[in-house]
Parts: C-alpha cells; sequence; structure tokens
C-alpha cells in the first residue's frame, strides 16, 4: 500500500498499537478514522488530534458494526483502508471449565469481529480504484503460548482467513497485507512494562517503515517476530515452543 494519501478506518484505534499507528498514518496527512468501543477516550484523542474521526464501535456487535459502516462510508466516502486492530487477550486454564466463557468471548471479538468487519467493509472497498486491507494477527499465530489458548488459536485463524481473502481478492483493486506482531508493550495483558515485550514506538516505527518499502508486502513481520513467523519453516518449531512456554 502507499503509506499517504488514504482514508483509513481503524477498528481497536483508542489504544495501543491501533492508536499507535492511528497517529502515525495521521502524521503523514492521512485521513485516519478510529473505532472502539470507549466513548470517552475516542473525543479525548479527537479533541488531542485535530483532523482524527472517532467512531464508537463494539465489533461482538454487529449492529454496532453496521451502524459504524453507515457512519464511516457516508462521513467519509472517500474511504479506502481499513485496519482491524479491535482484539483482546486473556490466560485460560484449560483444565477448569470455566474457561469456556473465555474462549467464547475471544473468538467473537478476534475472530468473528473481524469477519464480521470485513464482511461488511469489502464490497465497498472493491468498488475503489485501489484500496487495502490490513488484518491483525500475531507471531503466536505461528508458535503457541499455552497460558493463552483461544487467543492463539483466533490468531491462527485470522492468518488463515487473510491468505484465503487474498486469494479470493486477487485481480480486484483490493490488496491484503497481514501485520504478525511480536510482544509488543501495549495493555493488551498487562504488558506495558514487559522488559521480554518490543517497546511500543520501536514495533510502530519499524511497522510504518516496512509498509512503505514494502509496499506489495502479503506480510508485516518486524525482526522480532521472526523466531516465532519463522520457527516451523526453519526447522526449529519445537525448541522454539519449549522456549516460548519456558515461564
Ligand atoms: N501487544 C501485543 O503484544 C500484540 C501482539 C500481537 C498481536 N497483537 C494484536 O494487536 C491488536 C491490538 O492490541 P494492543 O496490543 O494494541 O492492545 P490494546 O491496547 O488493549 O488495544 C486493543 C484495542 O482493541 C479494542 N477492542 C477490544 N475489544 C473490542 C470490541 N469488542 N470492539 C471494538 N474494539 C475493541 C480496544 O478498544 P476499546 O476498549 O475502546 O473497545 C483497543 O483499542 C490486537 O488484535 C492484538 O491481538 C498485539
Amino acid at each position: 500500500m502507499k503509506t499517504t494519501g488514504n482514508t483509513i478506518f481503524i477498528t481497536g484505534g483508542t489504544s495501543g498499537l491501533g492508536l499507535g499507528l492511528a497517529l502515525r498514518f495521521h502524521a503523514l496527512g492521512n485521513k485516519v478514522i478510529i473505532g472502539g468501543r470507549r466513548k470517552e477516550l475516542l473525543d479525548e484523542i479527537a479533541a488531542e488530534h485535530a483532523g482524527i474521526g472517532t467512531v464508537v464501535l463494539d465489533v461482538d456487535d454487529p449492529a454496532s458494526i453496521q451502524a459504524a459502516y453507515d457512519e464511516v462510508t457516508s462521513s467519509y466516502p472517500e474511504l479506502n483502508a481499513v485496519l482491524t486492530m479491535s482484539g483482546i487477550m486473556h490466560p485460560e486454564n484449560l483444565l477448569d471449565p470455566g474457561h469456556l466463557d473465555t474462549a467464547e468471548a475471544t473468538i467473537t471479538t478476534n475472530l468473528l469481529g473481524t469477519i464480521r468487519t470485513l464482511a461488511k467493509f469489502t464490497p465497498y472497498l472493491m468498488a475503489k480504484q485501489k484500496a487495502t486491507i490490513l488484518t491483525v494477527s500475531s507471531g503466536l499465530a505461528f508458535v503457541p503460548l499455552a497460558f493463552t489458548p483461544t487467543y492463539n488459536a483466533t490468531k491462527a485463524a485470522i492468518h488463515s482467513y487473510t491468505q484465503s481473502l487474498r486469494i479470493q481478492l486477487a485481480g480486484t483493486a483490493v490488496q491484503v497485507i497481514e501485520l504478525i506482531p511480536p510482544a509488543v508493550q501495549t495493555a493488551l495483558m498487562g504488558q506495558q512494562n514487559d522488559e521480554r515485550a518490543m517497546p511500543l514506538e520501536e514495533y510502530l516505527a519499524e511497522t510504518m517503515t516496512l509498509l512503505a518499502d514494502q509496499p506489495d508486502a502479503a506480510e508485516i513481520t518486524v525482526q522480532r517476530v521472526g523466531f516465532l513467523r519463522d520457527a516451523e519453516r526453519e526447522n526449529r518449531y519445537d525448541q522454539t515452543v519449549a522456549a516460548v512456554n519456558a515461564h
């Protein structure tokens, strides 16, 4: 994709990676609209960063996705990019049947939320001269962290779904890019200060550089995620699973 001249809607743009990329795209002169459930945070971000659009969105709720779609496409008809960033991550003990609530919530937000959002926006993007869909998986799509089983599974599903979407959209104007972040210092699971996670600003800078330098990229993999993304390809899968789950 080109990193300038877009009108981009970012679900899950109220914090962490979504907000960070929103501000980077905004600084490059793109029109950016962010979505999320926290209305007061949306208002705060809009007040602090003139020109950023906001829309209340709960991707767990199809009616909310429909309302956000209506609002974004009517207020910003030049929309040509959607980044599906909304996601949650919670630990689960699979030996406790109580984990099912977490499993269902995780699938609803991370997987169904993404599929429902893309089902709504893809036809709109297909009518554009040039458009981009960016999905967000994780290094944990490729090597599981046993502590967060359903999270890993939803991210593996997003990876697979994104590949099929790319193939089905081949020959259309829509490019499909998968962001594959490593552990990054955000509030996702309270790892803002975890030294094993990548500093947020470093992740954002490297991601924007890769997007600009590799306009035809299918996957955006910062260097730190290669350890996970390439484990199987490089025949070091078992050691990597052991290393990731050592703590
Ligand atoms: N940080 C990492 O280590 C890491 C690594 C790999 C992948 N990722 C992925 O990156 C994405 C962003 O995570 P983050 O690290 O930036 O965490 P974060 O700061 O917690 O951000 C999560 C975002 O998702 C939104 N969200 C959650 N549930 C939602 C819902 N039902 N409807 C709409 N929006 C919802 C939140 O907004 P509201 O609360 O305002 O709704 C927030 O903007 C996630 O998909 C995550 O899986 C993160």
